[in-house]
């Protein structure tokens, strides 16, 4: 069987599956049977400097968006960091540490923007014999409005700054969580790096509203009649953290710098997905809020099913791998085609795909042939575009085939099977080298 350990930034871990910053990891009661249940780790719920507590609304803090069959797709919050008192927590805290030495704990911290702050947490903390510390700064509400969180996060010299204090003034290893309410997220993640960060761990929540109440004309969730964005989450935000990950993980600046990745994970194949991307961990909120602690036990046989059918002994075998496929639009194969087809014996004639590519696309699909209901994609018209595959609500009923090498492209009347870029292409009036023919103006 696949070894699923991982040593994460100086961090042991029995498996790549952490909890994330959240209510799942709020106390020892919830973080010791999450252990029990499989988890490798957990980021314990941000702790936040000592004084009077945090308080939350007392209304629906929560808000979803559901698909059809009721699952939970994308997910918000207007929670604020832990309410409970750090003298409970950094005891809690130390109890876990004591009792489950092999998986890692990690201590997620917010705290006003004062070295002095900082170097007072990091103390306490330290005394807990914690793994490591994860710097919040990407909570969107609430505590960013009092300097904290985000408003941190979004000032690459702030990101700088504290990484730093937590460096200077701390033997445990720094992880800092990332906002993704930002433009670029390298630049926080460089930041991080100079101020000395072991990893980064991203993305935290997206600025969000829900919906309004069409009755009330209220957003929502609301409280007593008002509302306010909150953070958004889950399933519905997977493809955004993939690409802030994988940004990290293809800049110069910061490439090899570890991550823990965070955004919509709910199964094996998400985590093995991030991880190719670069992930050395992947933490979960929503679907462990959703279904519960015992997912991670599917997550674990599955990723340990799929390194052993690939051959894959252990997880460094594959993080990062799927890096170099990613590249700038104009490093793309221009003489690369494909064409849709339509597999007759799947179709059920609903007409989706020809609706989609007649308004919307290039009119390359046939709604009738002699005289008869019949779908069929004309190859001299169609750009292999996918919004037919897309929109066809039976599965591999359109594939899109690529035309061989050699092979003359019907729509543009070009060979296809070379390889030109953009950088290359006789159409780019910058082109340096251009090679090939050029490709004409599309007939009106
Ligand atoms: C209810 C709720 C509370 C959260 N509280 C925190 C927090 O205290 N600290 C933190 O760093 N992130 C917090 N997060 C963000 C999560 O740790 C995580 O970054 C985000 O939810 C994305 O992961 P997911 O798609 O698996 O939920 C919270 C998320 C939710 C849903
Ligand atoms: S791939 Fe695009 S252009 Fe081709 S048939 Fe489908 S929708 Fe039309
Ligand atoms: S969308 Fe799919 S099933 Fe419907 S007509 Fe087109 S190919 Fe057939």
């Amino acid at each position: 069987m696949a070894d699923l350990s991982v040593r994460f930034c100086g961090v042991k871990s029995p498996n790549p599956f952490w909890l994330a910053s959240a209510p799942p990891t709020d106390k020892a009661y919830n973080v010791v049977r999450a252990y029990k249940a499989g988890w490798g780790g957990v980021v314990w719920k941000t702790l936040g400097e000592d004084g009077p507590p945090i308080v939350n609304v007392s209304g629906p803090r929560y808000g979803a968006i559901h698909s059809q069959d009721r699952r939970v797709f994308g997910f918000n919050n207007i929670e604020l960091i832990t309410d409970r008192p750090l003298e409970v927590n950094l005891r809690e805290i130390k109890e876990v540490k004591r009792d489950w030495p092999d998986r890692a704990l990690i201590v997620s911290l917010m705290v006003p923007c004062t070295e002095e702050s900082w170097k007072a947490i990091l103390k306490r903390v330290e005394e807990t014999e914690a793994d490591g510390i994860e710097l919040n700064f990407g909570c969107p509400h609430g505590m960013s409005e009092r300097g904290m969180g985000a408003a941190v996060g979004q000032v690459p010299e702030y990101v700088e700054m504290v990484t730093r204090w937590c460096k200077q003034h701390s033997r445990m290893p720094v992880i800092v969580k990332l906002t993704p309410n930002i433009s670029d997220i390298r630049k926080p993640a460089e930041a991080a790096k100079r101020g000395g960060a072991d990893a980064v761990s991203l993305i935290n929540t997206i600025n969000s509203v829900m919906g309004v109440d069409l009755d009330t004309l209220t957003p929502w969730p609301s409280t007593d009649g008002m509302a306010t964005h909150g953070g958004y989450c889950g399933p519905a935000v997977k493809p955004i953290a993939m690409n802030m990950v994988s940004e990290i993980a293809r800049n110069p600046e910061t490439h090899g710098l570890p991550i823990s990745a965070i955004g919509g994970i709910e199964t094996w194949k998400d985590a093995a997905e991030f991880m190719t991307l670069g992930a050395g961990t992947v933490q979960v909120c929503t679907a462990a809020m959703t279904y519960g602690f015992k997912i991670v036990q599917e997550m674990i046989t599955g990723l340990s099913d799929w390194m052993d059918a690939k051959g894959y002994s252990s997880v460094d075998d594959f993080v990062g791998a799927a890096v170099p496929k990613l590249t700038d639009w104009q490093h793309l194969n221009l003489d690369y085609a494909v064409k849709a087809k339509i597999d007759q014996d799947l179709c059920i004639q609903c007409g989706r795909c020809h609706i989609a590519c007649e308004d919307t696309s290039h009119q390359a699909i046939m709604k009738e042939k002699d005289g008869q209901r019949h779908f069929e994609v004309m190859e001299e018209e169609c750009v292999g575009c996918n919004l037919c595959a897309v929109v066809c609500p039976v599965d591999q009923c359109i594939t899109m085939e690529p035309l061989q090498a050699g092979a003359i492209d019907k729509r543009t009347g070009l060979p296809v099977g070379g390889h030109r870029t953009w950088l290359e292409h006789p159409n780019n009036p910058m082109a340096r080298n251009p090679r090939g023919p050029a490709v004409l103006e599309p007939a009106e």
